[in-house]
């Protein structure tokens, strides 16, 4: 399996309760790596594009709104097949769906308000992670 990249993003629901670093933790144990990390607020414009494709769902504005909220920390990780060992880490999108032991079903507090974010596919991680980070703030 090869070594690959993926993007979190550490939601509002999480910084919120100072949980950065317990999931960055559980991100860790789990055997990813954090090559680039940093916490900003999204903008309305930057959160409505990263999510373009939920653009026509029900939740769209109620995701826009939350996810615009607070700080929220992006980081690139870094392991092997990372975008699905990330997502096993991150359990269901809701987490009365997640495993137990995973950072939706032990941290997150609702469907929307679920902690992290992870890129769905290899070339969705390429994607969101050039929407964020320049290739030299990237360090592996
Ligand atoms: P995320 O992995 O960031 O991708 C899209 C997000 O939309 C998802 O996590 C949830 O936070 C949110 N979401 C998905 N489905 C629903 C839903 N049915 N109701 C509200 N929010 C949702």
């Amino acid at each position: 399996m090869a070594i690959t990249r993926t993007l979190s993003i550490i939601k509002p629901d999480a910084t919120r309760r100072n949980l950065t670093g317990r999931v960055t933790s559980m991100l860790e144990e789990a055997g990813l790596r954090v090559v680039a990390s940093k916490r900003i607020r999204l903008t309305q414009e930057q959160a409505e594009a990263f999510y373009d494709v939920h653009r026509e769902r029900p939740f769209f504005r109620d995701l826009v709104a939350f996810m615009t909220s607070g700080p929220v920390v992006v980081q690139v990780l870094e392991g092997e097949d990372a975008v699905a060992l990330n997502r096993r880490v991150m359990g269901a999108t809701d987490p009365a769906k997640a495993e137990p032991g995973t950072i939706r079903r032990e941290l997150a507090e609702s469907i929307e308000a679920n902690s992290v974010h992870g890129s769905d596919s290899d070339e969705n991680a390429a994607r969101e992670i050039a929407f964020f980070f320049r290739p030299e703030e990237i360090v592996g």
